[in-house]
């Protein structure tokens, strides 16, 4: 057999985003040790949109913070676009997180005192990109969120909607490979989570990778597939 030529054949097949593989958290707290993750098993592709649903308690959280490298696992592995965290140490950590990972908060997680424009470039600022195209980009992307006319703008002059359409092009602006949002439309009335919906399925339908956190079961039916977290494992 030409193993050559089945390889040349074969379509080439990128690595899942984000995998986790038996990946346990344990929190050591005196005596006793809280289970928050207890070895899950996740794969999400590339243009895939996820959400993570479980009880409060569940390791939701948890998982995310795995996902977005703000943690390492206590055992199992994390793969970002096929690379092993688990051994990165916190400068390489900070480093992926930059440039993989856009998050967006529930609380929007905002700087105050900075404009929107300056809130949406600041990812651009710590990857070294020069003042001239941090604004060119950050412009880019908030005119795709339909912000264009709010950019000089402090965060304190915006509705909610509007901080997290903020929030949501200051994690695009990096082009990163997994947008990670923990409870995206946990501090919005229905409506204007449901805006934030429609975005995420925007960005979604334009090839974006997203995982959403939540406990709302509305985002749950939104999302093509939803994975489901109890007691720190995923509920078959
Ligand atoms: N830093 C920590 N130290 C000790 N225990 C923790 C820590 N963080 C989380 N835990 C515990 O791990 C478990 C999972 O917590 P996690 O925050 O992941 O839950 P969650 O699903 O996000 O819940 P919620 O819906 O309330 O946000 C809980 O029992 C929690 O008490
Ligand atoms: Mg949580």
């Amino acid at each position: 057999m030409d193993v050559t030529l089945n390889i040349h054949q074969s379509p080439i097949i990128s690595p899942p985003v984000v995998e986790a593989r038996k990946a346990a958290r344990y929190y050591v707290m005196g005596d006793v040790t809280v289970m928050a993750l207890r070895g899950v098993d996740i794969k999400v592709e590339k243009g895939e949109m996820v959400s993570v649903m479980g009880p409060s308690g569940s390791g939701k959280s948890t998982l995310m913070n795995l996902m977005g490298c703000l943690d390492t696992p206590s055992s199992g592995a994390v793969l970002l676009d096929g690379t092993d965290i688990s051994e990165l140490d916190e400068r390489a950590l900070a480093r992926v997180r930059n440039e993989k990972i856009g998050f967006i908060f529930q609380q929007f997680n905002l700087l105050a005192r900075s404009s929107v424009l300056d809130n949406v470039a600041t990812p651009l600022l710590y990857a070294g990109v020069p003042a001239k195209i941090r604004k060119e980009r950050a412009t880019h992307v908030l005119e795709r969120v339909g912000l264009a006319d709010r950019m000089k703008h402090l965060p304190r002059e915006l509705s909610g909607g509007q901080k997290q359409r903020v929030a949501v092009a200051r994690a695009l602006v990096n082009e990163p490979s997994l947008l990670l949002a923990d409870e995206p439309t946990g501090a919005l009335d229905q409506e204007t989570g449901h805006q934030i919906l429609d975005l995420f399925e925007e960005l979604h339908d334009a090839g974006n990778t997203l995982v959403l956190v939540t406990h709302d079961p509305d985002i749950g039916a939104f999302t093509p597939r939803s994975i489901h977290l109890l007691d720190g494992m995923v509920k078959e």
